[in-house]
């Protein structure tokens, strides 16, 4: 069954589609990611489902119960959702203790334990008197999770959860964050516009785009085949090169490949630099290799990007580990060695 149904739902601003048709499913216990860049309806999507929006039209489900649609509307807190918002929004005048224990409402009796056991699962068990300004940017993001997961919900939703913290910290946090949540088993839905962080922390990924769910899948399944070229750029680094389909092959200028699903004429070959090696000497010829010249190199340490110039002047990008060392000037073998995703080639505008 689903944790959080949502069927063909919509929500406008006035002239703004902020959610615009939005059908999404999140398996029970499992962690989603909805990845879009600022803009897309993300906010607003969480919103619908932690009730603070109604939607125009549409469904949505938590649970297997109807929570908004048609003439039903169940009111956030009979919904049996936590969330975290993307500021924290704890009390700063409150300890942690009795932030996590305002989630809890009236509910007194037993609400102590319970608000000790939830700072043990998010490991603050002994930092329950402090206050949030005495705290880190994690620990404080452990107290939102804290608070959202005291109710016992079925669903926990997280509005860009790491945004707030600098990148050293972020990498440790989420992974912290994801076995927590797998801990609570619960279902969890967070938005995000990093694509690094949706793919590193998700079960699986729903890609939005103009209030749209693009393509929903494995994080391998989405940046390994895209559903669309646009979904391919979102995800990572690519360089096109221009192809022709036939008969279910396409042949561009590095290679001949397997074309499955795309019509005969014009295409457009994505290739990620990490599908594409350099080294050295003339190429042998052949359809898998070709020469090029270095024309640019990154250095990040733990791997490099070199960007190399075909010979019909196209530039394509190599990912690789840190050694050799190539330099502008260089001629090297460029050969295709991973997977690449075709796309009929857009109409002309
Ligand atoms: N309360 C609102 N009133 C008017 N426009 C809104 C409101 N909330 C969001 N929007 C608009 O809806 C679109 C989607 O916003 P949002 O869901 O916050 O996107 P995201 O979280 O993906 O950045 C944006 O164009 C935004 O300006
Ligand atoms: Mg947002």
């Amino acid at each position: 069954m689903s944790a959080i149904r949502s069927i063909a739902v919509h929500k406008h601003f006035g002239g703004c589609r902020a959610v615009d048709g939005v059908t999404l499913d999140v398996e029970e216990g499992e962690v989603c990611a909805l990845l879009g860049p600022s803009g897309c309806g993300k906010t607003t999507m969480l919103r619908l489902l932690a009730g603070f929006e109604r939607p125009d039209s549409g469904c949505l489900m938590v649970g297997g119960e109807i929570v908004a649609g048609g003439k039903t509307f169940v009111s956030p807190e009979r919904r049996r959702i936590g969330m975290v918002f993307q500021d924290y929004a704890l009390f700063p005048h409150m300890t942690v203790e009795a932030n996590v224990a305002y989630a809890l409402g009236r509910r007194a009796e037993g609400a102590a334990a319970r608000v000790r056991e939830v700072l043990e699962l998010v490991g603050l068990g002994d930092l329950g008197s402090r206050q949030p300004h005495e705290l880190s940017g994690g620990q404080q993001q452990r107290v939102a999770l804290a608070r959202a997961l005291a109710g016992t919900p079925k669903v926990v939703l997280l509005d860009e959860p790491f945004s707030g913290l600098d990148a050293a910290l972020r990498a440790r946090v989420r992974q912290e964050v994801r076995a927590i949540l797998l801990a609570a088993g619960v279902t969890a839905l967070f938005v995000t516009h990093d694509q690094e962080e949706a793919l590193s922390l998700a079960d699986r990924v729903a890609v939005m785009r103009d209030g749209r769910v693009e393509q929903v899948g494995t994080p391998e399944e989405v940046y390994g085949r895209p559903a669309s070229r646009w979904v391919a750029e979102f995800l990572g680094e690519a360089d096109v090169l221009p192809g022709t389909v036939d008969d279910g092959w396409v042949d561009c200028e590095l290679a001949r490949v397997r074309a499955e699903g795309v019509g005969s004429g014009d295409a457009e070959v994505l290739v990620r630099p990490e599908s594409v090696s350099l080294s050295l000497g003339p190429a042998a010829g052949g359809r898998t290799q070709v020469e090029g010249v270095v024309v640019e190199r990154e250095f990040f340490g733990h791997d490099q990007l070199v960007h190399v110039e075909l010979p019909s002047g196209r530039r394509l990008r190599s990912r690789s580990l840190s050694h050799p060392v190539w330099h502008p000037g260089d001629r090297v073998r460029v050969q295709l060695d991973g997977p690449v995703s075709v796309y009929a080639a857009a109409s002309p505008a």
